[in-house]
């Protein structure tokens, strides 16, 4: 069902050319792709890469992709963490309109469960796990040793940070940022653009827009 993780174009771009960058990109690599390049809105950023040029913004890109002979073998990674998540799913969107594809990322050692459904653009980490009929919408991140249980429902552009744990049957809302290390309990729903701290164990639903810290998980 999920044949299209790891199957990637030739030439993959990243956008973000921080933290991120350097995590997807030996994932990238391993897959037999080359990242060409990175783009980052932030002017006088470090290159992440002292091999892959970086280029600022929009009109960065523009003039890169300017040149470029084949768009069709362009892939991206969206590697910026969240609370961006509703930012991915907008890049996603306008490299789409200008004919590239995103790529959907797994580390080796991730395991995903073959009933999963994945969507397109979503990043799995080294140790995460997925497992059966969880559903992860488009550009989601499933970081470092983090856990997704049986049928959790993970909408567009969240993300779980390293090592915390959803206990099955959990919903997600958009752009949900889950801090690491965290715990969420069976059948929890967090509302869209929650974010839930690191650490915090999450006994309760957790409205929309609401931070929550601590155990048990308490708006701040
Ligand atoms: C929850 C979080 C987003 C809050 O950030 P913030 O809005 O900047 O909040 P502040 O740092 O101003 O803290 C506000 C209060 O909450 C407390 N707090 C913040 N994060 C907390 C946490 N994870 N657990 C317990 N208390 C926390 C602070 O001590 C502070 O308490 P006070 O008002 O009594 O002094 C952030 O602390 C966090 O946990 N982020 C997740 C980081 C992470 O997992 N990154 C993964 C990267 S891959």
């Amino acid at each position: 069902m999920n044949d299209f993780i790891n199957k990637l174009p030739p030439k993959v771009i990243l956008w973000g050319g921080t933290g991120q960058a350097k995590v997807v990109r030996p994932i990238i690599e391993y897959c037999g792709s080359k990242v060409v390049a990175v783009f980052d809105d932030t002017p006088n950023l470090p290159p992440p890469f002292p091999d892959v040029p970086l280029y600022l913004g929009w009109a960065g890109f523009q003039e890169w992709i300017q040149v470029q002979p084949r768009r069709e073998e362009i892939g991206f990674c969206i590697a910026i963490g969240n609370p961006h998540g509703r930012v991915r799913l907008r890049f996603q969107e306008r490299l789409m309109a200008e004919g590239l594809q995103p790529v959907t990322i797994a580390h080796p050692t991730a395991t995903i469960a073959e009933n999963a459904v994945i969507g397109v653009g979503c990043q799995f980490m080294a140790g995460a796990i997925v497992n059966p009929e969880a559903r992860i919408g488009q550009q989601c991140i499933i970081n470092t040793k983090a856990s997704v249980d049986h049928e959790c429902v993970l909408e567009d552009g969240c993300e779980v940070a390293p090592g915390a744990t959803l206990c099955g049957i959990v919903h997600l809302g958009v752009n949900v940022w889950i801090g690491a290390g965290a715990t969420i309990l069976s059948r929890i729903r967090v509302g869209e653009d929650a974010i839930v701290g690191a650490g915090a164990v999450v006994i309760q639903d957790v409205p929309a827009a609401t931070t929550v810290v601590g155990v048990p998980a308490k708006p701040i």
